[in-house]
C-alpha cells in the first residue's frame, strides 16, 4: 500500500520539477514591463470578491470614479466590472478562477480586487495564489507607515513561488504522513530582489533587509539569501542585511528600534505573515494597501480577508476601506496618474490622522464604510 503511494509522489515529483524548471527558464528569458504612459487607454478591471469585499468595492469605485473623473470622460481610462468571482461560482464550477472570469480579466491592464474566500481544506485553490500565478504577478508590495513613530516601511514579498506555488499539490500517505513542496528559483529571487533595491535606489533608502530562515531552509532561503546579495553588489550605496524571520518579528514590536528599518525582501510566507503583523502595527490589518505587480500585469487589494465574521454579525456595512483605498491610491500611482494618487493619500491622510472625525471600527459603534467614504469624498 505504502509502495503504491511512493511510487505515485515520485512520479508527480518529476513532473512537479519538470514544471517548475520550465517556469524558470521561462523567467529567466525575462519580459518588458509595461510603459503605461505611452498608453492610449488603461483599463481597470474591478472585482467585487466575496463577504465584505462587494461593500468595500463599492466605494472604492465611488472614489476611483470621482478621482478619475477627467480620465473617464476623456476615455484615457476605463473602468470594467468583472463579475463572477465569487465563492459560490468558484464552488459550483470547481475553479479557483472561471475560465470566463480568468480572460475577461487578462483583458484588463490591472485590477482592482475585493477579498476573495479560500475554504480551509478540500482542493479548491486560493483565487489570490491562483490570480498571482496566472498573471505572474511576482512582486507582493505593502507599505507600512507610523509617522508620529518615524516608520516607513516597504516590503517586497516574493509572490509567485515559495511555499505557495505548489501549496496545493503535495503528496499524503493517508494516516501516515503529508508534504508540502517550497520552491525558489533563480531567475524568481532574482526579479523580486531587483525590484527591491530598485525602489529603495529611487526612494532614498539606504538599507535592505533580507529576511530568511536560510540557517534551517538552507536550500530555499539559503539561495534567496544568496541571490539576494548578488543583486544588492549591483546597488553600492545602499546596505544589505541578513535577518531571520523570526527575531525580525520580534523586532517589529521592538519600539527601540523599529524605526530603523526601511525596505525588506522576503520569501513569500515569511512576507504573508509578517506583513499582517506590520499593518497591525499600524493601525490594523483593515488600513495596509496591497499591490500584487508583475511586468504585464498588477493588481491591487486589501490586505485583509472576507471578513466572513462580519457578515454573519450583521456588521458587514460597518467594514473599513482603508485597505482598499490605499490599494487604489498604490494603483493610480502604478499606471502613471501620481498626481491623483497624490491627491487621495491627502485625503485620505486628513480623514484617518488629522481629524479623525469619522472612524470605522468594525462594529455599530462606528462609521460605516460609506460614510466614511463620503467623508474621504469631501476632501477631494
Ligand atoms: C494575503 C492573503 C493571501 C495570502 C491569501 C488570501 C491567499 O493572506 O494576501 O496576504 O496568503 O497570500
Ligand atoms: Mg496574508
Amino acid at each position: 500500500m505504502a509502495n503504491e503511494y511512493i511510487e505515485k509522489a515520485c512520479e508527480q515529483f518529476r513532473a512537479l520539477i519538470e514544471e517548475q524548471l520550465a517556469r524558470q527558464e521561462k523567467m529567466e528569458m525575462g519580459a518588458t514591463p509595461k510603459d503605461f504612459k505611452a498608453m492610449d487607454k488603461i483599463v481597470i478591471g474591478i472585482v467585487g470578491g466575496d463577504g465584505i469585499g462587494p461593500i468595500i468595492m463599492e466605494q472604492a469605485e465611488r472614489l476611483l470614479r470621482k478621482v478619475l473623473a477627467e480620465e473617464l470622460e476623456s476615455g484615457r481610462v476605463e473602468l470594467r466590472r468583472i463579475e463572477g468571482l465569487t465563492i459560490e461560482n468558484r464552488l459550483a464550477l470547481g475553479k479557483a478562477v472561471p475560465e470566463d472570469v480568468l480572460t475577461e480579466i487578462k483583458a484588463c491592464d490591472v485590477l482592482l480586487k475585493g477579498p476573495t474566500t479560500t475554504p480551509k481544506g478540500g482542493s479548491l485553490e486560493s483565487a489570490n495564489v491562483t490570480l498571482r500565478r496566472e498573471l505572474d504577478l511576482y512582486a507582493n508590495v505593502r507599505p507600512v507607515q507610523v509617522p508620529e513613530e518615524g516608520i516607513d516601511w516597504i516590503f517586497y514579498r516574493e509572490n509567485t513561488e515559495g511555499e505557495y506555488v505548489l501549496g496545493s499539490r503535495g503528496v499524503e500517505i493517508p494516516g501516515k504522513l503529508s508534504m508540502d513542496f517550497k520552491v525558489t528559483t533563480e531567475a524568481g529571487t532574482r526579479r523580486i530582489a531587483r525590484v527591491a533595491f530598485e525602489y529603495a535606489a529611487a526612494n532614498g533608502k539606504d538599507r535592505v533587509a533580507i529576511v530568511t530562515k536560510a540557517n534551517i531552509m538552507k536550500k530555499t532561503d539559503g539561495n534567496f539569501t544568496r541571490i539576494c546579495h548578488e543583486v544588492a553588489a549591483l546597488y553600492p550605496n545602499i546596505k544589505a542585511d541578513d535577518w531571520y524571520i523570526d527575531i525580525m518579528t520580534a523586532n517589529l514590536v521592538n519600539k527601540d528600534i523599529r524605526n530603523q528599518f526601511q525596505v525588506f525582501v522576503l520569501p513569500n510566507l515569511y512576507g504573508d505573515i509578517i506583513t499582517d503583523e506590520a499593518a497591525e502595527i499600524q493601525g490594523g490589518v483593515g488600513t495596509a494597501g496591497s499591490a500584487n505587480m508583475g511586468d504585464q500585469y498588477a493588481m491591487f487589494e486589501a490586505i485583509h480577508g472576507s471578513a466572513p465574521r462580519m457578515i454573519e454579525e450583521g456588521l458587514a456595512d460597518y467594514a473599513n476601506p482603508s485597505s482598499i483605498f490605499k490599494a487604489t491610491e498604490m494603483m493610480l500611482r502604478h499606471i502613471g496618474l501620481s498626481q491623483k494618487a497624490d491627491k487621495l493619500a491627502a485625503a485620505l491622510t486628513e480623514c484617518t490622522e488629522k481629524e479623525k472625525r469619522v472612524v470605522v471600527t468594525g462594529f455599530a459603534d462606528g462609521a460605516t464604510c460609506r460614510e466614511f467614504a463620503d467623508y474621504v469624498m469631501e476632501k477631494l
